[in-house]
């Protein structure tokens, strides 16, 4: 092996550090365990059979074309269709320039941080936050500075401190990252009123919105709140979909939408990225909007996963020890639930006993860019069979009172 290898690391990869959740993820493979861990959409609302179907049709029609390279800006007939698509959620006047595919939305998270962040810039993500999205933040190395989740949503008074100390430091804060709908982790949804003033303040101290909102077709009860940018007639949000959460994530497929100066800047830094998304796969995706299947299969997957959101909730409310300092948020759609436990059991030292028990969550620790967040783990009731859930939460419920009996002795 080269010596000093770490010498010839750049400063942004001597930066990264490994996914908590990877790391982690890998003790939970064993097929016991019921794991609550992944961000995983149950296999069985794969497409498969429509796929067959539909890339035979793609490959006899559009081989030639979708083989190819293709435009960094995208396939044309799959813009139509997100735009089609987004008109039915409120946003309207969409034009081509304004939609560019990625290669999902974690290329888009990476693409944010390169477009706008130099090292040390400031950003401000709610806590606790996407933990791909803290990756792809930090590997940019800015200044992640975390404002607290509250029932709605980020707190506005505490982010209006921070942007105030930021700009009264001589500093200019480049965007503030939220997930408003049925939140990655936390399975939080912003209210109306919040969005209004997050973007109120966007407009006041000049400064993006990243909205990324891959659980928004994905409600299981409650009523639509707006997309930010559907409120926003400014132009001051940029937006990140997928395909992962509603059609497949082995597709790797995406799409930001923004303001054309944005998405223009977007595309150069994605040609140097990977050229272009794959057209193949943009190919496919358009002739499974085209026909109608994308719909049916949201509508299937709402099914599936409302049931097994109840499931997970109806199981705490059993199983859970009942205490003022333990409770979860009671996510209206999205994938994940937040737990918290007593603020003397830390759910890392507890992880290794529970997968003792064969039962896996993520740990709290893993959303924060501080060291907040240590009495909390991530559940996501998207994956397992609602039977599993069941066990599994029986398990985890054991596992916790067993922790706070042991902690409460001492
Ligand atoms: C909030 C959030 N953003 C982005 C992603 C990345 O999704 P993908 O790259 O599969 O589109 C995820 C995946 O779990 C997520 O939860």
């Amino acid at each position: 092996m080269i010596s000093g290898i770490e010498n010839l690391f750049s400063k942004n990869a001597n930066n990264l550090k490994r996914s908590v959740i990877r790391e982690l993820l890998k003790l939970t493979n064993k097929p016991e365990i019921i794991s609550f861990a992944g961000g995983l959409p149950a296999p069985q609302t794969f497409p498969k059979e429509e796929l067959t179907n539909i890339v035979d049709e793609v490959i006899t029609k559009d081989g030639a074309k979708s083989l190819q390279y293709g435009a960094t800006e995208g396939d044309e007939m799959l813009k139509e269709e997100i735009i089609k698509l987004l008109e039915k959620d409120g946003i309207e006047n969409l034009k081509m320039e304004n939609v560019l595919p990625v290669t999902a939305s974690q290329q888009a998270l990476d693409m944010c941080a390169k477009i706008f962040v130099n090292p040390e810039d400031p950003i401000i993500l709610g806590m606790p936050s996407y933990v791909g999205a803290i990756g792809a933040f930090r590997s940019y190395r800015a200044d992640m500075i975390g404002v607290p989740l509250q029932e709605d949503g980020m707190d506005m008074e505490i982010l209006e401190e921070k942007v105030k100390k930021i700009k009264k430091e001589g500093r200019k804060l480049k965007f503030v990252y939220v997930i408003p709908d049925f939140q990655n982790p936390a399975g939080i949804t912003m209210s109306e009123a919040k969005r209004k003033k997050l973007l109120e303040l966007a407009y006041k101290y000049n400064f993006l919105i990243i909205e990324d909102s891959p659980y928004r077709n994905l409600r299981y009860t409650g009523e639509n709140v707006p997309s930010i940018y559907s409120l926003d007639d400014k132009g001051y949000t940029v937006s990140l979909y997928t395909f992962s959460k509603i059609f497949a994530p082995g597709f790797r497929l995406g799409w930001i939408i923004g303001p054309d100066e944005i998405i223009d800047k977007f595309v150069v830094a994605k040609q140097a990225m990977d050229l272009c998304t794959p057209p193949f796969s943009q190919r496919i995706a358009a002739y499974y909007m085209k026909e109608g299947y994308l719909k049916k299969r949201i509508e299937k997957n709402v099914k599936l996963y409302r049931k097994r959101r109840k499931a997970m909730l109806d199981a705490l409310e059993k199983y859970m020890p009942k205490r003022d300092d333990i409770s979860w948020t009671k996510p209206e759609g999205g994938m994940f639930l937040w737990l918290t436990v007593p603020e003397f059991v830390d759910t890392e030292d507890m992880f290794y006993k529970a997968i003792d028990e064969n039962v896996a969550y993520v740990v709290g620790n893993a959303f924060y860019v501080d060291d907040d967040g240590s009495n909390t783990c991530r559940l996501n009731f998207s994956y397992c069979s609602k039977e599993k859930i069941e066990e599994g939460i029986k398990r985890l419920s054991d596992v916790v009172k067993q922790e706070i009996e042991e902690k409460e002795v001492k």
